[in-house]
C-alpha cells in the first residue's frame, strides 16, 4: 500500500489549476484522487475532473472535486490511472477492478496520460495477469465458448457468492488466462473485431508516463510518443 500511496501523491505534481484531469480507477488510483481532493482543499488548487468509474465519482463527490462528464469537455489535459502489467515497451492490461471500457474511453481523450503502478507490475511481455474482457450479456456463453476453442483460457469473474460480476455498465467479465502475449496489439485488433465483446482490456500505444513505486522511491519513464 505505501508503495500505491507514494506512485499516487507523486503524479499529482503533473497536476495544475485550470486542468481538466481524468481520475483513474483502483487501489493506487484512489491515492492520486485523495492528493488532488487535498491539494484543493489545503493548497487552493483549482481543477475539474472526468472519472472513470462510479466508485472514483463517489470518491471525488466526497472530496469535493467538481466533475464533468466525459461528453462535456472538448479534452482532458491528464488522466492518471493504474494498470495491471506494464511490458518493457510500454503496452498495458488494465481491467482488473472491471473498469477498463471507461478507462479506454476517458484515455482515448486525453492529451496524456499518466500510468502509477509499484514495481511488481513491470513485466517483460504481457499475459501473466488474466485480461479481462466486457462482454454484452447476452450471447455471452457463446463468446465465452469461442474464447475457449481458441484456446483462451476463459473464466466468468463471479463474487465470493457465486454470482456474476457487473460492471458500471451492468456486462458480465471474462478473464482470460492466457499465460504469455506474444503479439498484444494483433491480439487487440482478433479481439476488436470479435461480436459480444464491449471491450479489452489491452491498452496499446496508450500511456505516455509511467511512475512506478518501488523501496528505492518513485522512478519515471517516459514512453516518447
Ligand atoms: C481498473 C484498473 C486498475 O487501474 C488496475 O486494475 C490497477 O488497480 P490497482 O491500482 O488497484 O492495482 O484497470 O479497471
Amino acid at each position: 500500500m505505501e508503495l500505491k500511496k507514494a506512485v499516487g501523491i507523486k503524479a499529482a505534481d503533473y497536476i495544475e489549476s485550470g486542468m481538466i484531469v481524468g481520475l483513474g480507477t483502483g487501489s493506487t488510483a484512489y491515492y492520486f484522487v485523495e492528493e488532488i481532493g487535498r491539494r484543493m482543499k489545503e493548497e487552493g488548487l483549482d481543477i475539474v475532473a472526468v472519472t472513470t468509474s462510479i466508485r472514483t465519482k463517489e470518491q471525488a463527490e466526497g472530496l469535493g472535486i467538481p466533475l464533468k462528464s466525459v461528453d462535456e469537455v472538448a479534452s482532458i489535459d491528464v488522466t492518471v490511472d493504474g494498470a495491471d502489467e506494464i511490458s518493457d515497451d510500454f503496452q498495458g492490461i488494465k481491467g482488473g477492478g472491471a473498469a477498463h471500457l471507461y478507462e479506454k474511453i476517458v484515455a482515448n481523450h486525453s492529451k496524456k496520460v499518466i500510468w502509477i503502478v509499484d514495481d511488481s507490475k513491470m513485466v517483460e511481455k504481457l499475459g501473466q495477469f488474466p485480461l479481462p474482457i466486457e462482454v454484452v450479456k447476452y450471447g455471452s456463453q457463446q463468446v465465452f465458448n469461442r474464447f475457449e476453442t481458441k484456446g483462451y483460457k476463459p473464466t466468468f469473474r463471479k463474487h465470493d457468492d457465486g454470482s456474476l460480476y457487473l460492471t458500471d455498465e451492468e456486462n458480465y467479465i471474462i478473464d482470460l488466462h492466457l499465460g504469455q502475449i506474444e503479439n498484444p496489439a494483433a491480439l487487440a485488433i482478433e479481439l476488436d473485431g470479435m461480436t459480444g465483446v464491449v471491450e479489452h482490456g489491452l491498452f496499446i500505444d496508450c500511456v505516455n508516463t509511467v511512475l512506478i513505486g518501488s523501496v528505492d522511491g518513485v522512478t519515471v519513464k517516459e514512453a516518447n510518443r
